[in-house]
């Protein structure tokens, strides 16, 4: 199948992209690297032509409700008519499990995302998934204060993007779903502990600092809801494992 992945240079893009290959698929990279922009629209129709599924797997780094909001909004408005125009006949979208009724900060995003697709004329598969393993990566690398890393209190059950693409590519391959299982890594962990690991497995000596920040989006990270229910699916990839393999899964 002619696979269009949008934001295939992204962290599960790449493994996205990569498992489609490998199960014998033509993909299509959209990104703005790869002259398309999915905000303006610039390059859409062009690279979606005899594109038989779009992944939708984009992302903004704010975590503020407005601007994730408007990103989601409008990348996700127009990757559809783009779709649409180009006569894609299934739209693949990756969402977050546990955001029902946390319409606060990043999340208001993806519940406006999701809005938009499930209301949408182009048949979709939703698929739901927890924090990635490289979810504490950007804890250490930006919340570092000197020898510190300030990290909010998280409790969560992240799972390998390896595994979330290789979802993603199986879901295209079965044809539209609608809202599909959610996908949950193995175990609990906390975030900070995450971090520390990650920290000392490349011989960091930062020392993670836990932070109880306020507001519905932090208090949601720390309650546990992100970890989903007994329903989901479980991926079998620890963190550890993945720690101690990072470049291949
Ligand atoms: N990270 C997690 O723990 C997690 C967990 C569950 C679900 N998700 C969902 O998974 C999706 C992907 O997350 P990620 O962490 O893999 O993202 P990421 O690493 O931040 O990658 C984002 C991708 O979007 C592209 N992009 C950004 N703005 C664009 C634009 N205006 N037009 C075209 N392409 C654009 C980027 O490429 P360019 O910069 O080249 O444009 C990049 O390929 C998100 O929807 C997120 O909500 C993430």
């Amino acid at each position: 199948m002619r696979i269009a992945v949008a934001g295939a240079t992204g962290t599960v893009g790449r493994q996205v992209a990569r498992v489609a290959a490998e199960r014998g698929h033509e993909v299509v990279p959209l990104s703005r690297s790869t002259g398309q922009d999915a905000v303006t629209s610039v390059g859409l129709v062009a690279a979606l032509r005899g594109v038989e599924a779009v992944v939708d797997v984009l992302n903004t780094p704010s975590v503020l409700k407005q601007p994730a909001a408007a990103f989601f909004t409008a990348t996700t408005r127009n990757l559809l008519a783009a779709e649409q125009r180009a006569g894609v006949p299934h739209h693949v979208v990756l969402s977050i499990v546990g955001i029902d009724g946390v319409d606060a900060g990043y999340y208001a995003g993806k519940l406006a995302q999701e809005r938009l697709v499930t209301a949408s004329a182009v048949p979709f598969s939703l698929l739901r998934a927890t924090q990635f393993h490289e979810f504490a990566d950007r804890f250490l690398r930006q919340a570092r204060r000197g020898r510190f890393a300030l990290v909010p209190a998280g409790l969560l059950r992240p799972v390998a993007a390896s595994e979330v693409a290789e979802r993603l590519v199986g879901a295209v391959e079965a044809g539209p779903g609608g809202r599909l299982a959610d996908l949950t890594g193995p175990r609990d962990e906390q975030l900070t502990s995450l971090v520390e690991r990650l920290a000392a497995a490349e011989g960091d000596p930062v020392r993670p600092v836990e932070l109880r920040l306020p507001g519905a989006f932090w208090r949601a990270m720390r309650s546990g809801v992100l970890r989903g229910g007994p329903d989901a699916d479980r991926g079998v990839i620890t963190f550890d494992e993945w720690l101690a393999a990072r470049t291949t899964i």
